[in-house]
C-alpha cells in the first residue's frame, strides 16, 4: 500500500511523458510528411557559355530563385569555365558529359549566336530542356527546326529576352489590357546604339544574327508581342553604313582585324498587328552611345511611353485627354535586373505542367519578323508572317517584393 502511495504520482508523470513523447513523434511525422509535400522540387541546370552575361544568370539561378539548382557549366573555353564554376562552387563539365548526365534536366544556353542552333539541338536530341539566350539561332530553317524537334520530343524551349516578364513590361500589359488607352492604335519604336564600340567588344554584332535588329530590336518586338500578339505584314527599308571594320581595341585578340558588317545596319519598318495595330520602327546601330531608346503605344483613349524594354524596371507614363503625363505605379514586382526570370518560370511551368511564358512560339515569331525585315529590304516587296503564337499569360498581379510582408517575388510563378 505505502509502496502504491508513494510510487503513483511518479507513475503519472512517466504516463504523461510517454504521452507527451508518443504525441511529439506522430506530430513530427506530420509535420515531415507535409515539408514533404511542401518542399520544392528544383530543376536542375546547366549553364553553357560563361561569358559576361553568364555572372547575372547564374546569381539569379542560385540565389534569387529556389526552382533552380545550378550544378555545372561549360565554355569552349576551359580557363573561363573553370573560372566560373569556382566562383559559383558548381562543376566544370564538358558538354558531352552534361548531356550524358541523366540528372541534369535543363540546359541554360548563353554562347553567342553562331553556336545556339548546335547547342539547342544538341540538348534536346539528348532530353533536355533548353532555355536560349537571344536568338535561337541564325538562319529562319534552323529555328524552324529547333522549334519542330521540341515539340517531337515533348520538351521545353525558351528563348530570352525575359525582360518581357519584369514589373516595367508587365505593368504596361496591366494597363493595355485594363483599356486605359481604350483601343490600342498605333506604336512607334526607336533604337539607337553605337556599334562601332558594342561590336569592338561583342564581334557576333556586326555578324549575321547579331544585328542591332536581332541583338537589342529583339527586346521591343518581344515586348510588343507579349501586350499586343503577333504581327501578319512588315516591310523596311535598310542601309548599311560602312561596312569594312578594323578592330580599334588593343586587348582584344582581333585588334587590326579587318571585318565586315553583315547586314544592313540601319532600318526602317512598318508593321501590321492581327490586331489592327500599325507600328512603325526605327533601328540605327550607326549612331552614338547616348541611347533614347523609345516605345510608345497609342490608344482611342490615351497614349502609354513605355521605358526601355531592355531593363526589368522600365517605367511607364500614361497621358490621358488634355491631361498631363502619370507616372504609373508598378504593379507587378521583379524591377530589378532578374536575368533568368525566363528560365524560373519555364522549371517551375515543367513541375506544374503549365506553358511556360517566354515561348519558343513568340520567340520563333519575333525572330522571322526580323529576318521578315531584312527580307523587305532586300526585295523590296511586304513580308507576311507565316508564324503566330498565344500570347502569354501575364504574370498575377501584386508579387512585388515587399520583403518580410508579404510573399516572394518568386511567388508570382508559383501560382
Ligand atoms: N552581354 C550582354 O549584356 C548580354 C545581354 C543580354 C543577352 N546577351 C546574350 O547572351 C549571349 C552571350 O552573350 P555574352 O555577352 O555573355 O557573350 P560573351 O562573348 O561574353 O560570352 C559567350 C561565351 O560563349 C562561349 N561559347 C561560344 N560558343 C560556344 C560553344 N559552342 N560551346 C561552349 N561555349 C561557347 C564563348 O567562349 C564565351 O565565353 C548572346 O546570345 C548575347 O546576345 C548578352
Amino acid at each position: 500500500m505505502g509502496y502504491f502511495y508513494l510510487n503513483y504520482p511518479l507513475f503519472n508523470l512517466e504516463k504523461v511523458v510517454i504521452i507527451l513523447i508518443v504525441t511529439g513523434y506522430i506530430m513530427m511525422i506530420g509535420i515531415n510528411e507535409r515539408w514533404d509535400q511542401m518542399a520544392i522540387a528544383q530543376i536542375n541546370v546547366a549553364v553553357v557559355g560563361c561569358g559576361v552575361i553568364s555572372d547575372i544568370y547564374l546569381q539569379s539561378l542560385q540565389d534569387k530563385f529556389t526552382i533552380t539548382h545550378v550544378v555545372a557549366c561549360n565554355d569552349r573555353n576551359p580557363e573561363k569555365m573553370r573560372a566560373k564554376a569556382a566562383k559559383y562552387h558548381i562543376k566544370a563539365m564538358s558538354y558531352d558529359a552534361i548531356l550524358a548526365d541523366p540528372d541534369i534536366q535543363l540546359i541554360v544556353n548563353l554562347t553567342t549566336p553562331k553556336a545556339h542552333y548546335s547547342i539547342i539541338k544538341q540538348a534536346l536530341m539528348h532530353g533536355k530542356h533548353v532555355f536560349s539566350e537571344k536568338m535561337m539561332a541564325v538562319e529562319l530553317a534552323e529555328g524552324q527546326e529547333l522549334c519542330a524537334l521540341a515539340k517531337a520530343k515533348n520538351l521545353r524551349l525558351g528563348v530570352a529576352p525575359d525582360t518581357f516578364l519584369g514589373g516595367g513590361i508587365q505593368t504596361a500589359r496591366y494597363i493595355v489590357d485594363h483599356a486605359l488607352i481604350g483601343d490600342p492604335l498605333s506604336v512607334v519604336v526607336s533604337l539607337n546604339r553605337n556599334f562601332r564600340v558594342y561590336a569592338d567588344i561583342f564581334p557576333h554584332m556586326n555578324q549575321r544574327g547579331g544585328t542591332l535588329p536581332f541583338d537589342t530590336g529583339c527586346y521591343y518586338l518581344t515586348a510588343l508581342a507579349s501586350i499586343l500578339g503577333p504581327a501578319k505584314q512588315v516591310s523596311a527599308f535598310g542601309r548599311r553604313y560602312q561596312p569594312e571594320r578594323v578592330g580599334q581595341r588593343t586587348d582584344k585578340p582581333w585588334f587590326g582585324e579587318k571585318s565586315t558588317v553583315a547586314d544592313d545596319n540601319i532600318l526602317t519598318a512598318t508593321m501590321a498587328y492581327q490586331n489592327g495595330v500599325l507600328a512603325t520602327v526605327h533601328f540605327n546601330s550607326e549612331n552614338i552611345l547616348n541611347e533614347d531608346p523609345q516605345m510608345t503605344l497609342f490608344g482611342s483613349a490615351g497614349i502609354l511611353k513605355m521605358g526601355d524594354p531592355n531593363n526589368f524596371d522600365s517605367p511607364n507614363y500614361l497621358t490621358k485627354q488634355l491631361n498631363d503625363p502619370v507616372k504609373f505605379p508598378f504593379t507587378h514586382g521583379f524591377l530589378e535586373n532578374s536575368r533568368g526570370l525566363g528560365v524560373a518560370d519555364m522549371a517551375w511551368a515543367i513541375q506544374q505542367q503549365r506553358p511556360h511564358r517566354a515561348s519558343m512560339e513568340m520567340a520563333y515569331h519575333v525572330f522571322e519578323l526580323i529576318h521578315g525585315m531584312y527580307q523587305s529590304a532586300e526585295t523590296g516587296s511586304i513580308y507576311q508572317l507565316q508564324s503566330t503564337f498565344d500570347r502569354p499569360t501575364p504574370l498575377p498581379t501584386g508579387y512585388l517584393d515587399n520583403g518580410f510582408w508579404g510573399p516572394t517575388e518568386e511567388s508570382a510563378l508559383a501560382f
